[in-house]
């Protein structure tokens, strides 16, 4: 709150495509999607279509003892998306990854195996906040001062160099030395290790990171010979953020859990899911209570959310599921708007993965973040660097002439820091 004294917080009054607008009407290109939630714009038509519709039938009913259409068809929805044939619905991120991790421990204890309990997760890896959520997560920043809250886990090396470098997103040889840590891991400790939990291919909050698909087919096979839980941690990769619907699917493997959230309503509404296989499901299906998995949160499933939630999924159904080879297409014709920041001497390591771009800045000092954000709202772009990386990670609904204002008033901004 001391830092807002001498640097606002800026009013928003309304949002319209990639636009955010001040109450003033100033505009600012929301460059990274509202922390990564948004898909197809603010205030997209069909999205608010369907939540005023969805208003006028039910808000919301407790997903406890109840259950309501748009629950149901969003769940039939994924599970024939991910193969995962279960769902169980949160309302957050964190709230998801703390009942992926609840229900891997307890389906151990349910087949006879309660001495695993322990987690492995990416150097780096970013799960969320809360504090089972922030017992997988390796952001010292966001870790320190709860740190005898949470519990101890593993963490093994990302397969990425220590400093981002050319080879990013990295290339094949880069797995190997880590996939050779896990393996080392999971053979000293599998008895005791539920799950391994990873951002696949992409390490958003360390710095869009971006890794190599081979390393998620190498920890597939290494998390069922050693019988672990591999958990897919999809909350900023999922619903087309890489590319590919799931970030998994560009190694073509199954995660045993996926967790999403974020862009599963498009970024109007709080929710979550996990997903996961009929052999966890059935560990838990018995007469005793205690065997039954037990969370609950008020709001789960709400009603509004899921019927957003079918929204974005027509739209990826919609014209014989057009939008990601379009989105492909799209990201392959912005390449050479990218020009001018290639051109910047300060610029490092430029890379992109489906409606990912991002880049290292040379000499960034530690006010560096802050200065590219208001330097960012004069140039009517709304950016978040984090430390040194500046990412785009626009809502899917930019055109050519938006992602050129974005390049060229981030080359601005970068001149001007520099100066
Ligand atoms: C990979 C990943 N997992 C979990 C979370 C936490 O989600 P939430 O902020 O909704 O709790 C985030 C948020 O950025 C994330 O990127």
């Amino acid at each position: 709150m001391k830092h807002h004294e001498t640097f606002p917080l800026v009013p928003v009054a309304r949002g319209s495509g990639v636009w955010l607008y001040g109450p003033d009407g100033e505009r600012y290109l929301d460059a990274v999607s509202s922390w990564w939630t948004n898909l197809f714009g603010h205030a997209d038509a069909a999205i608010n279509a369907a939540i005023a519709d969805q208003l006028a039938q039910l808000p919301h009913a407790m997903l406890a003892g109840l259950t309501h259409e748009p629950a149901i068809r969003l769940a039939e929805r994924l599970a024939a998306r991910t193969q995962l044939g279960h769902a169980f619905f949160a309302s957050d991120g964190a709230s998801v990854v703390e009942i992926a991790l609840k229900m891997s421990v307890h389906y151990w204890a349910n087949v006879g195996q309660p001495q695993k309990r322990e987690f492995v997760a990416l150097a780096d890896g970013y799960h969320g906040e809360t504090l089972g959520a922030l017992s997988v997560t390796d952001v010292a920043l966001f870790r320190d001062a709860y740190g005898p809250l949470i519990r101890a886990s593993h963490f093994v090396p990302a397969p990425l160099p220590t400093e981002p470098s050319e080879c990013e997103p990295c290339c094949a040889a880069c797995v190997v030395a880590p996939l050779a840590v896990l393996e080392k891991l999971l053979a000293r400790s599998g008895d005791r290790i539920a799950g391994f939990i990873v951002e696949p291919l992409v390490q958003g909050a360390s710095g869009m990171r971006m890794y190599h698909p081979d390393y998620l087919k190498g920890a597939r096979q290494l998390c069922d010979h050693y019988r672990v839980h591999w958990i897919a941690d999809e909350i900023m990769t999922g619903f087309g953020r890489t590319g590919s619907f799931l970030a998994v699917d560009h190694a073509g493997v199954r995660p045993d859990f996926v967790t999403l959230s974020k862009g599963i309503t498009g970024g109007y509404l709080p929710l979550s899911v996990v997903l996961t296989t009929d052999a966890i499901y059935q560990a838990f299906y018995a007469d005793s209570t205690a065997r039954g998995f037990l969370h609950s949160h008020s709001y789960t499933g709400s009603a509004l959310a899921c019927a957003a939630a079918n929204a974005v999924l027509d739209r990826f159904d919609a014209n014989g599921g057009q939008l990601l080879p379009t989105n492909a297409a799209k990201a392959a014709s912005f390449a050479p708007l990218l020009e001018p920041l290639r051109q910047l001497e300060s610029v490092r390591n430029l890379r992109q993965l489906g409606m990912i771009w991002a880049f290292e800045v040379d000499g960034a000092n530690p006010d560096f973040a802050r200065k590219v954000f208001a330097l960012g709202l004069k140039e009517e772009i709304l950016l978040r660097p984090i430390g040194p990386t500046v990412y785009f990670m626009p809502p899917y609904c930019i055109d050519a002439g938006q992602f050129a204002h974005l390049v060229n008033g981030t080359v601005r901004v970068l001149q001007e820091v520099r100066a």
